[in-house]
């Protein structure tokens, strides 16, 4: 009897590394919180660039180009397009974990390539897929008193608003945060500019801001957001998140102009003279003192 179960290991065994060796696919089974894992970053245009890089890196020599079907045709089973419904079809959790896990024939790139690296990738692969739209990022946040709240804020193009959903986590159930403060706010150089008036969430938990059309933001216009929330029972926080929901400024950045407050080399000119003024000035003085002492001796030499 144990001998057979031996027998039947290794018979299962020998399958198993058959099955590697002709690259039968292995479909990779993805755990149910996995596939519902939503990105916590955005995908916006850089995400998607910085994607492409690492994909360039990484992914191409086999994928080939995404949308071009040049991928690398004499593999067994072959890795297939990214943009092609069999890629897409996963949701984001899958492919993140898929990245990470990779099989038979795919690398794992969990080791390789940092969570933030594996997300542009999804980032990247999601980009040549017109149907597809993000879900709203989920902030979640533990405040002072250790309870943890989750966030969604959203941008709703067509009418310029800011849709805030605050949940809370009791024991194991997420509730509605109803009734809470809520102040929006979008930074500025200095400090913050309110977004219309201190705020109430719904039952739901939710809230609407309207936002200005015309605010500017960075060279790409981004805008970062503060949202503050203050819940009798979850009690206050802080979290911010950046959108693309400015106007693209190309303004130069407080520390690329001569500023009091930049480093030395960026300097305003008046400061670097009277310093440089200073420094030669006291040089200067200190030297001629030297002068003036070895000419006493000298003086003193030839008196004696
Ligand atoms: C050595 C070749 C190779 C490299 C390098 C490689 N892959 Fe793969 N990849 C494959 C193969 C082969 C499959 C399996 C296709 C199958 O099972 O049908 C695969 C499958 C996948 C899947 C699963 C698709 C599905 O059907 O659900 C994803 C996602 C993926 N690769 C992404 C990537 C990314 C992103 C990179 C770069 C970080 C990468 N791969 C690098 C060969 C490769």
């Amino acid at each position: 009897m144990k001998r057979a179960i031996k027998n039947i290991k290794s018979l299962v065994l020998l399958v198993t590394m058959l099955c590697f060796q002709l690259g039968i696919a292995q479909t990779v089974v993805v755990p149910a919180d996995k596939k519902a894992k939503a990105s916590p970053l955005l995908f916006n245009d850089a995400a998607v660039k910085d994607g492409e890089t690492i994909y360039t890196k990484n992914c191409i020599s086999c994928h080939g180009n995404p949308s071009k079907a040049n991928y690398q045709k004499s593999m067994s089973p072959v890795p297939g397009d990214p943009a092609e419904e069999k890629f897409q079809k996963n949701s984001d959790g899958e492919l993140f974990y898929k990245i990470g896990v990779g099989n038979a024939v795919m690398p794992m790139f969990k080791n390789v390539l940092s969570e933030e690296e594996r997300w542009k990738l999804v980032g990247y692969i999601r980009s040549f897929n017109k149907n597809y739209k993000q879900p709203p990022l989920e902030i979640t946040v533990v405040n002072l008193l250790s309870k943890t709240v989750k966030l969604s804020i959203t941008y709703n193009e067509k009418n310029h608003q800011i849709a805030i959903l605050a949940k809370g986590k009791v024991k194991n159930d997420s509730v509605p945060l109803k009734g809470s403060e809520i102040i929006l706010y979008a930074k500025r150089y200095f400090g913050r500019l309110q977004i219309e008036t201190v705020k109430q969430t719904n039952q739901q938990g939710a809230v609407l801001f309207d936002f200005p059309k015309n605010l500017p933001g960075d060279k790409a216009g981004n805008i970062e957001l503060i949202v503050k929330i203050n819940d009798e029972l979850f009690g206050e926080i802080t979290v911010s998140r950046t959108l693309k929901i400015g106007i693209p400024t190309n303004k130069p950045s407080l520390t690329e102009k001569r500023a009091i407050w930049n480093v030395n080399a960026k300097a305003p000119i008046w400061i670097l003279l009277t310093y440089t003024i200073g420094v030669i000035g006291i040089w200067a003085f200190l030297i001629y003192i030297i002068f003036s002492i070895l000419k006493i001796k000298k003086a003193s030499k030839k008196n004696n």
